[in-house]
Order: C-alpha cells, then structure tokens, then sequence
C-alpha cells in the first residue's frame, strides 16, 4: 500500500477542507479501497469527503499543482473496479454530497448531487408522481454519481434507457480544478459537441461530476409482473426478441438461468417460489402503463408469444407483496453468486436477436475450458451478465486459461455487433480487452479525448484506456 504523498501535501489538503472530510486511517483508506467488483483492493492514499463543489474544484486545484492522482468513490457498488485507486492519492468519496437540490414539477427534472442514493432520489419524485427509471440491481445502495460515471442500466433501462438517456445537464470540475456546466437543462440541445453524453459514462477519468439535472417522466400508474418458466434456456432467449417483433416493449424483461434463482432462493431466508423440477430458465416480464385492461391484454400477447416457444405454467405476481418479492429476487441474484463462489463477471451485450446465440457461446467456451457459468440479465436489452464460478478450479488453471476464455466471448460479442459492456463499465477489470471492441484509430481519438481533458493524467488513473 502506498503511503508517501509529497510532502506538504497532507497539511495544505487538511487546511482546506473541514477535519473530519480527511482520512488517513489505515482502516479507512482499506474500507474505500474496495468496492463490489470481485475481492479487489487498492486503497488510496488519503481519503477526502468534500462537503460541496467549491471543495472539490481546491482539492482538485492542488492534486494538479502536486501531480496526486485523484479518483472519484460514489457508493463503492461498481463491477468493474471503476472506483478503486490503483495508483493511491486522493480517494474523493462524494457521500455527503447528497442532496436532492430541486424537483422541477414543471419541466419534469431534478437536480441532484451525486452522493444521493438512487432510490432515495426515485422515492422523492415518485411522491411527486414522477419516475426516474434508471434502477441497477444496487439501486438500494448505488449513487447518482456512479451511476453517471458508468453509465448503468438496470431492469428498465428496455422501456425507458439507460442512465445516459435521462441527462440534461452536468456541473464537473476539471482536472485544473475549472468547474463547468456541460450543456443546457433542455430536452433539445443541438449547440456544439456534446460533452453532457461525452462525460457519462467516463468513470472519472476526464472530471468528477458534482451536479446533475435529470430528466424524469409521469410515473406510470400499474404494472403487472410475471415470472415465465422455461425447460429451455435457449429458447427462453429466443423468445425475446419475439415479444418485440409481436409489437409490445415490456417495461423489464429479465433472464436467469436455475442455478441464478436456486442459489438467490437459498441465499434470500423465508422467501420460496414455487418452481417445476423441469424448468431450466426464467423469463422476469413487466409491463407498465395507466390502464389495467390494457396492460392485461398485452400480458396475454406476451405469453401468446412465449408459449411458441415451450414455456410452462406461468407465475403471476398477483400482489404488491408479490411484485415486490420476485423483485427483490431478482435484484439480490447478483450477491448471491458472489457468496457462493470466488467468480468472475462479464457484462457481455450484444443486439437483442444474437441473445441466444451470446448463450450458446458462452457455454460452448465454459464446455471447453471447464468454467462453469451462472448467467441471468437484461435479455429485453441483450446484456447478459455472465458469471464464471471458480468452485474447486485451480489458482493455475483460473489465472492462465480465464482471461484466454473471456477473450473469445468478448471477441464472439463484438463480431455479431455487440460489445464488452452493457452497464458496468470498463474500469479496471474489462480494460486489458479493450483492443477487442476497438482499433488503433478508435483508441487514438479516445487518448486524444483524455489529453484534452486531463493533460496531466491525473484523473482516476489506470482506468478505461489500455
Ligand atoms: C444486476 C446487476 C449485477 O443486473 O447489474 O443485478
Ligand atoms: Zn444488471
């Protein structure tokens, strides 16, 4: 772990901020060196908690005149190592920046701070009769910030898009400690490069994020949920793309393979769900909108679809209390996996059609390499998170042969259109496999960007770029 930070540098950090937004601790730099992306630690070097955007832009100010890298910590949920401060110096966790700063019932969007926690920020406007649909499995616990910064997705992303989709407008401080606003708070916005879309998705590699204004929309007024059992899993995927073509678009539209729920079932106490011995697979369908007959009768235009494809007795969510639980199902099937086994995720997308053909390959290289896999996702979206089980795997065989085995998935997606992630991100963990899904030429233009924005290199380094 590193310890030395320039000297001088500790002293003029801790007079510019208040006392307690500056840790040292061994236990506390360790406790922010982690997130939820496999059992990765790097912790940071000092870990400061900026009270607002003015702090923020100081120690950004004098990280540059130091030459201290800096790297934004929302919620420390992230999947891909995004937040994690691989080369020390500034941990910048933005927790307690985390006011909801204005509901705009009239323009249907919100300010936000980046520390807020997404649901907390979904329950506001929804009191309001509003939505705002980006909702990863963590949303829980995840923040606005880290959501921003990797772009994440969630069950809902299929209706109503990712979190990309929902901004309007970002305040970020620059790497020379320059705060900026980088658009306009309209729906419409044809003026200049668009660094608001440029800047999601960046995982704080080109300006930390400190304000967002977010689009929202009404809140819809029903749903009915459905869980769809499948003797099998390719046909459960191909179904997907059907639902489409039949002229539907479900509000959430979710795959898991058995071993997905049967690990989460036993990992979730008191919770049980009838399941055949048969079934393979589920399929998670919700459809929403204001009209209950309505919604009805596109619920038996799915199934209609579904039963071509040998679907068996299906589950409906007859309740709230049971909406809630296949949800909470649902959302927990990542934790779930990962208390099971030392595993490894992939993120894989690819255009919703090549679903079952993703699956196929998938196993086809875990048949061939002997990994087993847990795979469940966004299959309305074509994103399947794949999970790679280590069980009693050898460190050797796992070390040597995993990243040879990811490689051709990854070079499986990107060959029928598809890429190496949906939502997670890139971070640490998926940038040895960026010359998959790019060139020379794409990574040039890329590098130029970073440059641009952060001459000095200072901003969350090691991160996205090979
Ligand atoms: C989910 C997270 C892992 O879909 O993205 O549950
Ligand atoms: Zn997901």
């Amino acid at each position: 772990m590193k310890t030395d930070l320039p000297p001088g540098f500790l002293e003029r950090l801790q007079a510019m901020v208040p006392a307690r937004s500056v840790l040292i601790s061994e236990e506390d730099r360790i406790r922010y060196g982690r997130d939820e992306t496999e059992d990765l630690c790097h912790p940071p070097q000092v870990v400061v908690i900026p009270g607002n955007t003015h702090q923020v832009s100081a120690v950004v100010k004098l990280c540059a005149a130091y030459g201290v890298p800096i790297t934004p910590i929302g919620a420390r949920t992230g999947l891909s190592g995004g937040a994690l401060s691989i080369q020390g110096g500034v941990g910048l966790s933005m927790e307690r920046m985390n006011a909801i700063v204005d509901i705009d019932e009239r323009n249907l969007q919100v300010t936000v701070e980046p520390g807020v926690i997404t649901q907390v920020l979904q329950e506001a406007v929804s009191a309001k009769g509003l939505y705002y649909p980006p909702d990863p499995g963590s949303r829980g616990s995840c923040s606005i910030g880290g959501n921003l910064a990797e772009n994440a997705g969630g069950p809902h992303a299929v209706k109503y898009g990712v979190t990309r989709d929902f901004v309007l407008n970002l305040e970020v401080v620059l790497a020379g400690g320059e705060v900026i606003w980088t658009g306009a708070n309209t729906l419409k916005n044809a003026t200049g490069y668009d660094l608001t879309r440029l800047i999601v998705g960046s995982e704080g590699t080109l300006g930390i994020i400190t304000k967002a204004v977010l689009r929202l929309v009404p809140l819809p007024k029903e749903t009915r949920l459905m869980l769809v059992p499948f003797r099998d899993p390719q046909k459960a995927c191909e179904a997907v793309s059907a639902v489409f073509r039949a002229g539907i678009t479900p509000s959430a539209l979710e795959f898991m393979e058995r071993d997905a729920i049967d690990w989460t079932l036993r990992f979730v106490e008191g919770v049980n769900i009838p399941i055949a011995e048969d079934t393979a697979a589920h399929l998670l369908v919700e459809v929403d909108g204001n009209h209950g007959d309505e919604l009805m009768r596109d619920c038996e235009a799915i199934l209609g679809v579904m039963e071509q494809y040998d679907c068996g007795e299906v589950l409906f969510a007859e309740t709230s209390a049971e909406k809630d639980k296949l949800w909470m199902m649902r959302r927990l099937v990542g934790e779930a996996v990962k208390h099971n086994s030392v595993y490894k995720e992939e993120d894989t997308v690819v255009p919703r059609y090549r679903l079952p053909d993703l699956l196929a390959k998938v196993k086809e290289v875990g048949n061939r390499y002997g990994f087993k896999s847990v795979c469940y996702g966004h299959a309305g979206d074509g994103n399947l998170h794949v999970n790679i089980i280590k069980g009693e795997l050898p460190d050797t065989v796992w070390k040597q042969d995993l990243p040879k085995a990811i490689r051709e998935i990854f070079e499986f997606t990107v060959s029928v259109g598809g890429t190496l992630s949906g939502e997670h991100g890139i971070g640490l963990v998926q940038r040895p496999y960026m010359d998959i899904a790019f060139d020379p030429v794409q990574l040039g233009l890329m590098r130029g960007i970073k440059e641009a924005f952060d001459p000095k290199g200072i901003m969350n380094p090691g991160k996205v770029l090979p």
